[in-house]
């Protein structure tokens, strides 16, 4: 596919082959303020250091609520409002490494506690609004929580594991209408009175900034820890990824309780100085391309099932629309098919510009860049600094358009730094001497572009989001009904993949189109909305190996009508 650039401007990265030859991240430090002694804070670098480059009155911040209603926020008021929060946490008692969680819809206070608490040093605890209180559970517990910052519906969620929660000690509560909960205090008390005398906890490159639970084949959710010397990768994958100019209006359609909405949605445009868009509201075609029109987005990073929802609704949608403010897109989370991307330039007239990381790479590290011809289907080029590679269980590299196992070289600045109180975990990813191993399959082509295969294990993607087998099974298995649960991924022309569950149900029940919806339901409520089985089948049994492990390979591979493979480990019925 041909370059396609709106109006002549030229990318940030001009030359790959040039940049990728020379790039050391040493150029990219020089883009990011360091304190004495090579200490750093992401938030201070996302945020305090514009007010003195003459971004104080720029607007850092466009948050449109659900209703559509406008509030803007410039660097100065955001640093303003950071501080006093972060000034109170102080008082509460918050310290360096202490674990805050935020639990927000995407309005102006997610953005501010998330900011607040890096200034401290504390590590910031994302979490999407759609978890329910199991979901909660796991992630307060494990990471022994200290404060969490919510609002008066979601605080709701609380009620029923506040018991188990036995470090958290504040429940700091954004516009509370309703009765306290134990240990509440309202956000506005909080931070009335505080201090805006500036915060900045000058900290270690290795020093964790976020910790994000993100899902394996086995086992709860395993929180991923990052650090504030991340933010030289966030900069400058956004710089040369997404594009971003000064005069940017960008919107992240991502939540932050997603690594995409953490990372590109708050720390990496803000390092770069460029105005965000957050939007509180769901997905609908029409109200995000009112929204694209009322604030002239410019640069759009989206995943693939949005925009299938998007082609879903059709073409008339879009016709409604000028939608001529866009100039970039840019799409990451699963594979975005090639049909998309023609209909992306049906519709706004670009090209889609796909890209690949992870939780765990913490920035994006293979990418459609703006200055290369895009391979539909492909999910690009290393960027510079990057060293991906395609290789055998061994690590010995593969040649060109042989499948294998997607890893990268450690020494990138956003490696994840290690998996909270885990190390065994930790290690698994450095199982191949000398390489990251992603967990995902794929090839390079002639070119130099990787193609992405499919998941190594059984973590499903649905609608970008990763979910483990295991956590919706043991869901399933907490209903009173279920004896047994298997779960895996089914391909899906809109989201990827959907959550498609066989469960044995105990002796004494007998199935029903309510039992269906029952189990359907306490799924959605104990985990997250996107994470609950939109298939339900009931079996007599499951098959399983000789110890006892649920083959879910066999499960999918009867689904698919695929070849089952090797079976010898399968138990005897
Ligand atoms: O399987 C890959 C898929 O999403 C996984 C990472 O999920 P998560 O940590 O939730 O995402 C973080 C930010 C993207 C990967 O291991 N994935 C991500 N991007 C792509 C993708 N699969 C295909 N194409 C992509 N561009």
């Amino acid at each position: 596919m041909q370059i396609i650039r709106k109006s002549g401007i030229e990318p940030n990265l001009e030359n790959y082959e040039g940049s990728y030859a020379t790039f050391d991240w040493l150029h990219g430090n020089k883009e990011i303020d360091y304190f004495a002694d090579g200490k750093i804070n992401a938030a201070f670098n996302a945020i305090d250091r514009h007010l003195h480059k003459g971004r104080a009155n720029k607007v850092a911040l466009y948050a449109v609520s659900d209703n559509g209603h406008l509030e803007k926020f410039t660097f100065q008021e955001i640093a303003t409002a950071a501080n006093r929060l972060a000034n109170a946490l102080k008082k509460l008692g918050v310290k360096k490494s202490d674990r805050v969680f935020v639990f927000l819809p995407r309005i102006a206070e997610l953005y501010i506690s998330t900011i607040a608490i890096a200034k401290l040093g504390a590590i910031v605890g994302p979490l999407f609004s759609a978890f329910g209180p199991d979901a909660l559970r796991d992630r307060l517990i494990d990471s022994e929580a200290k404060v969490i910052i919510t609002n008066d519906v979601l605080k709701q969620k609380l009620i029923e594991i506040q018991g188990q929660l036995v470090d958290l000690d504040h429940i700091v509560v954004v516009n509370s209408k309703t009765s306290p909960l134990a240990g509440e205090i309202s956000y506005e008390e909080l931070v009335k009175d505080a201090p805006s005398d500036p915060v900045c906890e000058a900290v270690s490159v290795d020093h964790p900034l976020y910790l994000l639970y993100t899902s394996g084949t086995t086992g709860k959710p395993k929180g991923v820890v990052h650090a504030h010397g991340d933010i030289v990768g966030h900069h400058m994958s956004a710089k040369w990824v997404l594009d971003l100019k000064e005069d940017d209006m960008y919107w992240c359609t991502a939540d932050p309780g997603w690594v995409t909405g953490t990372v590109y949605g708050i720390f990496a445009p803000w390092s770069n100085g460029i105005s965000v868009v957050c939007y509180e509201g769901r997905f609908s075609a029409h109200d995000w391309y009112a929204l694209i029109d009322k604030l002239k987005v410019t640069v759009w990073y989206t995943a693939p099932t949005a925009l299938r929802m998007l082609m879903k609704a059709g073409i008339q949608a879009v016709n409604d629309f000028k939608l001529d403010s866009l100039r970039h897109i840019a799409s990451v989370g699963e594979p975005l098919n090639p049909e998309v991307i023609r209909w992306g330039m049906e519709a706004f007239g670009l090209p889609i510009h796909d890209n690949w990381w992870q939780t765990e790479t913490g920035m994006q590290l293979i990418a459609n860049l703006p200055c290369l011809p895009i391979k539909p289907g492909s999910m690009g080029k290393p960027l510079p600094g990057i060293h991906a590679s395609v290789v055998d269980d061994n690590g010995v590299e593969l040649a060109a358009h042989q499948l294998g196992r997607l890893v990268v070289k450690p020494g990138w600045p956003t490696m994840l730094k290690g998996i909270w109180r885990n190390e065994e975990k930790f290690q698994e990813y450095f199982k191949i001497p000398g390489w990251y191993t992603s967990g995902d399959n794929a090839w390079k082509d002639e070119d130099g572009y990787f193609w992405f295969v499919g998941r190594a294990d059984d973590v499903i993607n649905t609608s970008g989001h990763r979910v483990g087998p295991f956590e919706v099974e043991s869901a399933l298995l907490e209903h009173p009904a279920v004896a047994e649960a298997g779960v895996i991924g089914k391909p899906d022309s809109e989201r990827g993949e959907i959550i498609k569950a066989f469960v044995v149900l105990k002796n004494n029940v007998s199935s029903s189109e309510k039992l269906l919806e029952e189990l359907k339901i306490h799924t959605k409520n104990k985990l997250a909305a996107h994470a609950y089985p939109k298939e339900i089948e009931i079996r007599t049994s499951l098959p399983k190996t000789r110890s006892g492990k649920i083959m879910r390979r066999l499960l999918k591979a009867w689904e698919l009508g695929l070849p089952t493979g090797d079976i010898s480990a399968l138990e005897d019925e």
